[in-house]
């Protein structure tokens, strides 16, 4: 359906859970403090979402993979909103070994996070030394043949800057995409400001990046000459791409959020057993929706990413 600026919402983001087995500090290192839905019940929600229209679904968190019933959850959803994608966003550590499962559930897209190569870095950055196991995930995931495998990075000024060639290289020799994320200011360190990498300053020191003229409503693609992948840059910061937002969150505990940089969020479960109130609960909620987030300006923000999934 179409929100209030006339954008096409037809894509959902279902945050599953606020746990997270890393603690990256620009996540925002918020405590839990929300009651997580049943696979029936987020599927329930689903296909109210479905009936206004959405067609394109990705689990998130938190770390979804921590729900031991997450190929329930993706099973489930998939059977009751029948989305053309079912995609789920991981940091990889428990990839390996959930994998399969995840591909016979019916998900067809694997986003990985991976901000360095560098064991020692990874660590700093995430609080575990588990560099290892998120390799293996992808490329398990690679070879069980997933539509779509992507990864996708965070630059930090003076933390992981300068792995970025590291991180660019897997495209080289993988066909997967890799994409980098303008920093938000999500945590409460309040310097997100010092610490972002532009996109345009990683253009510029990646030359050899050509436009392709791609997008896929976020990110912006660019090839190199002889890549088996693309490289894609997501700039909410310095090119600000609300105007072709189309999509909506669902948080674990069956709030929607209808954009990530507003606080807002309203309770879907009052009518949950009511298709029909369900479906005009969703349809207020998305006419909710704001014109755009205001990071370029906010400094305090109190919506870690891992309560409201990334
Ligand atoms: N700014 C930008 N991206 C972030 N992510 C988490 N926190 C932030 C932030 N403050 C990223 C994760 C994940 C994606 C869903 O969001 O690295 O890849």
């Amino acid at each position: 359906m179409k929100d209030n600026y006339g954008r096409e919402i037809h894509y959902l983001r279902i945050s599953v859970t606020q746990r997270c087995n890393l603690n990256c500090a620009y996540c925002g290192a918020a405590k839990p403090d929300a009651g997580e839905l049943s696979p029936a019940d987020f599927a329930r929600l689903a296909a109210g979402f479905a009936a206004v229209g959405i067609d394109k679904i990705r689990l998130t968190g938190g770390e979804p993979l921590v729900r031991d019933d997450i190929c329930e959850i993706t099973r489930l959803v998939k059977a009751a909103a029948a989305p053309k994608t079912l995609g789920v966003t991981t940091n990889g550590l428990l990839l390996a070994e959930k994998a399969e499962e995840l591909l016979l559930s019916g998900v067809n897209a694997v986003n990985v996070s991976l901000d360095s190569l560098d064991r020692s870095c990874y660590r700093q950055l995430t609080g575990r030394d588990a560099l290892t196991p998120v390799l293996d995930g992808i490329e398990k995931a690679l070879s069980l043949g997933f539509r779509r495998v992507r990864i996708n990075a965070v630059l930090l000024r003076g933390v992981n800057e300068k792995g970025a060639d590291r991180l660019i290289e897997l495209a080289k020799d993988m066909p997967l995409d890799v994409r980098f994320i303008e920093l938000m200011p999500f945590s409460d360190v309040g310097e997100s400001e010092r610490m972002r990498i532009r996109s345009d300053e990683i253009l510029a020191r990646f030359p050899f990046l050509l436009p392709t003229g791609e997008t896929d409503g976020t990110a912006v693609y660019y090839a190199a000459p002889g890549f088996k992948g693309k490289i894609g840059m997501i700039s909410p910061i310095s090119k600000k791409f609300c105007n072709a937002c189309n999509r909506v969150r669902l948080l674990c505990n069956g709030r929607v959020k209808p954009c990530l940089g507003h606080p807002e969020t309203y309770d879907l479960m009052p009518y949950i057993d009511d298709p029909e109130q369900l479906e005009t609960a969703i349809r207020e909620a998305i006419l909710k929706k704001p014109a755009g987030h205001h990071f370029e300006t906010d400094k305090n923000h109190t919506h870690a990413l891992n309560r409201i999934g990334g």
